[in-house]
Formats: structure tokens, sequence, C-alpha cells
């Protein structure tokens, strides 16, 4: 949700976490604020409402603001309303202390009472400010602040990230984490802490990520790190081999579009070093062919667009293995009392690898005894590293709020572990096997195709932007794709918009089908093209607008009904899907564009949703 950057050495501060809050903006744009403290050791707290830009205004860039130790904040709302004064950095009453936070402090009503009643006055309605108030409160008592950190740490519930200054130690700075991503960043005579890495990646490429409950002391001579026993720990270093240019828009107006074009590219990656000479391998995978063959029951955990690739994975999974597979959200998994024994198989699904729900599913499936897979785009990231095994999506980082290329690699990946599993189990016969393999191998190519000419979906969106209600709807795999379809365009573009498989619209649904209303009809799932024919002409007799998506072998059959069809090429019907996305994904895009929204940040919205 909300991304903290903290720097200390031989730079001026200010310039360079505002470079490193631009960078993590994505992550929540209601506030930011940094805290820089000066060569008189005095704290100096720059914060405001709004976007980035308005907090760089506010400092001229930063260079007035002196100092070489700071940390800066972009926020997320959870507690109190996005203000000036609900900004971060919070600072403790008699100015020691300054924190910025990323998560939620579960039990801070209980220790704001407790420090209310010690005479601790509050300003911010904030989780946050208890976390900088708490920490003054045992610094006066032991004038040590990493002691008085532990104290806090004891005592405080919840989920964080978080970064503290303390004017008494102007040479070092403390971090700690427990749910919340933070990396720490070793550079030439400098040192960092970041949400992400795209923070950090001008800087340095040596990177480190904190664990739960360990204490990071940050220098610019290095870090140390204590565990939360307070015994010293070895952090493994990481070298970040991301180009600068991947975390910028390269030419394209906004990131989502230039992660919409990169798809093709992002495919190759996550396909093919996994298949040699025809044959699916995975090599990273501990996961063995015995464990496999036990598996009794497979579900598939995910949030959002990764949930979508769940249900895609459903369809094809059950096909191809013969088991049973459940795709549940994450948010409900851990509270319905799962079906998970030892011969349960999680998939878990994120593209950030930090979503607070699916890492809670994660470890409620793990406690249960299930084995966990999860398919993650960043690297090192806790749901990646609590995992069993991860397979990684080589998408490169992704900065639009709504997903794209990671929904594609994450698709792909699934499809393909599906399939060799189907391999190792025997329930995919070889002529099936080549068949999809063979056409997993071209989805990159005939994506170019598509990407080739956006023309036509920049027409469809022009005459299509003013609707204010939108229907999606498809059998088997294009219901699936539908949710994608459907999610991109009311995030983005906030038009509502509802997903339906077809054949449940009759059930209710229907009655919202009046003249003029948008009704995108998905005809791509070849099996059942002449059943989304009759849905298309039933939702037509209702006066329904329809835009069409179809492939080319059916193309010619669906304009006889409905003018406005976009065709895509045609490809194993399991895989249909990899090729549908890029249109649904430029048509949201373009209508977005069309109403003049916000598109790479979306009202509402963060990119890494770390809070329940
Ligand atoms: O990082 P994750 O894949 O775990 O995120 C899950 C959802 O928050 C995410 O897919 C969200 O729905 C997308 N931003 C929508 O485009």
């Amino acid at each position: 949700m909300c991304g903290i950057v903290g720097y200390v050495g031989a730079e001026q501060a200010a310039p360079i976490l505002l470079d490193g809050l631009a960078r993590l903006e994505y992550r929540g744009y209601d506030s930011a604020g940094i805290a820089v403290v000066s060569p008189e050791h005095v704290l100096q707290v720059k914060k405001s409402k709004g976007r980035l830009q308005v907090l760089r205004d506010l400092v001229e860039g930063g260079k007035p603001i002196e100092g070489h130790l700071g940390i800066g904040h972009t926020r997320w709302a959870t507690h109190g309303e996005p203000n000036d004064v609900n900004s971060h950095p919070h600072v403790s009453q008699n100015g020691r202390v300054a924190v910025v936070h990323n998560g939620i402090i579960e039990n801070y009503l209980e220790i704001k009472e407790f420090l209310q009643a010690q005479g601790v006055h509050f300003r911010s309605e904030t989780d946050t400010e208890v976390v900088a108030q708490l920490l003054e409160y045992y610094f006066n008592d032991c004038s040590d602040i990493l002691d008085a950190m532990y104290r806090l740490l004891d005592r405080i519930e919840g989920a964080y990230a978080l970064g503290v200054i303390c004017t008494d130690e102007p040479d070092r700075f403390i971090a700690a984490r427990k749910d919340a991503p933070l990396l720490l960043g070793y550079g030439e005579g400098c040192s960092f802490i970041a949400s992400d890495v795209t923070a950090l990646i001008a800087h340095t490429r040596d990177v480190a990520y904190l664990d739960d409950g360990e204490v990071a002391i940050v220098t610019k001579d290095g870090i140390t790190v204590t565990d939360a026993l307070r015994q010293p720990v070895e952090k493994e270093r990481h070298f970040i081999d991301w180009d600068v240019s991947a975390a910028e828009k390269g030419g394209y107006p906004h990131f989502m579009l230039k992660e919409i074009f990169e798809q093709p590219e992002a495919l190759r990656k996550t396909i093919f070093p996994r298949v040699h000479a025809g044959r699916i391998a995975f090599e990273e995978l501990k996961f063995s062919p015995d464990a496999l063959r036990r598996v009794r029951r497979i579900y598939i955990v995910a949030c959002g667009s990764s949930y979508h690739v769940g249900m895609i994975g459903k369809y094809n999974l059950e096909r191809l293995l013969r088991i049973p597979v459940e795709t549940v959200l994450a948010s409900e998994f851990r509270y319905c009392d799962p079906l998970v024994d030892e011969t349960t198989l999680v998939l878990v699904i994120s593209q950030s690898g930090e979503t607070l729900d699916t890492m809670a599913a994660l470890r409620e499936a793990k406690a249960r005894g299930a084995y966990i897979i999860s398919i993650v785009n960043v690297v090192g990231s806790s749901i990646a590293r609590e995992s069993d095994d991860v397979l990684y999506t080589w998408a490169g980082p992704e900065i639009a709020v709504a997903t794209t290329k990671a929904y594609s690699t994450q698709l792909a990946l699934l499809n393909l572990l599906g399939l060799y599993f189907a391999d190792e189990l025997g329930t995919v016969t070889q002529t099936e096997y080549d068949a999809i393999v063979e056409q997993l191998l071209t989805v990159p190519g005939k994506m170019e195709t598509i990407l080739a000419d956006t023309e036509p979906l920049q027409c469809l969106a022009a005459h299509y932007f003013n609707h204010d209600s939108v229907f999606f709807i498809g059998r088997n795999l294009d219901y699936a794709l539908g949710l994608e379809g459907s999610l991109k365009l009311k995030e983005i573009s906030y038009i509502h918009s509802e997903a339906y498989a077809s054949g449940e619209l009759k059930h209710g649904t229907i009655s919202l089908i009046v003249p003029g209303t948008l009704v995108v009809a998905l005809g791509l799932y070849g099996p059942l093209f002449d059943k989304a024919m009759s849905n298309v002409i039933e939702v037509q007799a209702r006066g329904a607008d329809i835009l069409a998506l179809t492939t080319e072998r059916h193309a010619a059959e669906m304009r006889k009904v409905t003018e406005h069809v976009l065709v895509v090429p045609d490809t194993h019907a399991l895989l249909q899907p990899s090729l549908g996305v890029v249109p649904l994904q430029l048509f949201a895009y373009y209508v977005a564009l069309q109403r003049g929204c916000d598109i790479d940040k979306p009202r509402n919205l963060a990119k890494s949703v770390t809070v329940e």
C-alpha cells in the first residue's frame, strides 16, 4: 500500500528521497512526506496531501532542505482521511522521533489511550502516530533508540515496515518489518531502505530483504541487522539486474500502455526457458512427481486479477489433471475452514508477492499441511520466500496499478505448470501435449499481431466511452476472461461493469439489459461458440449494444449478427484467453483515456495491497 524510503550518505538526502518516492508512488498516492535531520541535528519535516508533485513543489525539489539522513513516505490512507496532518512522517511530541510506516498497527487505540493517560498529546488520526509517540516514550526511559525500538516491537501488533529517525542519533536510522516488505540497499558510502527495488536501482543494485522480526541499523558505512532475539543476522545479498529503464515510461504516455506492449517479450522470458525441444521442464521446482501423485485436491488462492488467472486455471487444470481444483479468493480462504491437508496442493498467485490476504491464505494452508507452490513476479517477496516452491513470472517491474503483463505471464506459467503436471500424471495424450506446447510457443508472436493495429480499439473506445454500465458475458474460459476484462475497465475508467456467465443471465441479470446497454460478448472459446452466439442474440433482442470478441475462425459468423466485432488469432482452446485479454486491456485503456482518467494511478487504489 504505502511506499517508504530512507537514505543516509554523503549526498543531500531530500532530492534522493523525493526521487525514490516518485518510483514508489504507484504504491499509494494520496499524500507524501519526508523528514530530514539537519547538520544541526534538527528534524525538518515536510508533508502534504495530494500527489508527490505537490510535495516537490512545496520543497522546491528538496534542495533547500539540508541534511544527509532522512526518510520518506507516499501514502494510501487507512486510518484518517488523506490530509497534511495524517500524512507521514509522524513526529513524536517532543520532536525527537520521526516515523514512516507501511501496514496497520492493530492495537493502536489501546496504546494511544495508554499514552494519552501519560500526558502524550496526539495530532493525527493515524495508527502510525502511536509508533512515534511510544518510541519517544520508551526512549525517554532508556536513552537507547535500539532498545526503545525492541520494546516498541514487543508492544505493537499488526503489520509494519518501519523507518525511524531520532534526532539524538543523527548518523543512523532504524528499520523493522513484520508482514510488510522492506529492502536494504548497500551503496558506496551510503545506505538505503525502500519498499521495493524500483526506488533503489538508480543508486544501487546490491540489496537484502529484511525478514519478519528483524531490525536494521542503517549508517552510511553499512547496515547491521539483528533478529527478534537481538542476535546478529548475516543477510544474504542479492544483485538486482533490472534495467533502470524497466521502471520508466520509455516514451509511452502511460506505464499501462508500455506494459501492455511489453507482454510478448515478458511471455517469451517466462515461457521459453521452460520449454526445451518441445518438452516442459521446471528445473527450479522441488515438488516431486511422487508428491504430485499423492495430491487429491488443488486450491488456487489469489486476489483481483491474479484470482482471475486462477479462475482460468480451475477450468484448465481440472480438465488436464482430472483432480478437483477450486479457486478461492484469498480474502475468503482463511475464514472458510478450507478442506486442506497433506494431500492438498495450494497454488498461490501474486504479482507483488506481498498481498496481505494472499499471504495469510498461504500461511493458513501451510499450517494445515498443504504443499505451496507460488507464482510470483517480484523476486524475493514475502510470498516467494514463504512458499515451498516459487515459480517466477519474468515480467519485470510492473508499475501501473492495473496489471497487464503480470496477468499474462501468470496465465502462461499456470498453463505451462498444468500441462507439465498432466504429463507427469499421464492425464494428457502425447498429441494434445504437443499441440498445446506448440501453440503456447506461438502466443507471444500472435500477441504482437494484435498489438500491431490498435486503431480499431481506439475507434471503439471513442464510440463507447460514454456508457455508464457494461456487462461482459461469456461461458467457461470466456466467463473467466470476462472477469478480467470487466475489472480492467472499471478500475481505470470508473464505468460500472460486471462479468456474467452467459447462461446465468436469464436467472435474473437480464432484467438489467435495456436498449443501449453495452454488452461485451466473448465468443473466443471454440467448443462453446454456438452457445455464445445464442447469448449474443438473446441480449440483442433486449436492445443491447454489442461489442463482440472472437477468433479469426468465427469472425464471419459473428459479423452476421453484430457490427462491432474484434478479432484475435486462433490458438488452442485452453490458451485462447492469453490472446483474448489483449483487446480487453486496450479497450479499457483507450476508454479511460477518452474519459480523461488518471490511468496509472486510479482513484482509491494502490498497486500492492498490504492491508487486510
Ligand atoms: O500483487 P497481487 O497479484 O497479489 O495483487 C492482487 C490484486 O490486488 C491485483 O491483481 C489487482 O486486482 C490488480 N491491480 C488489478 O489490475
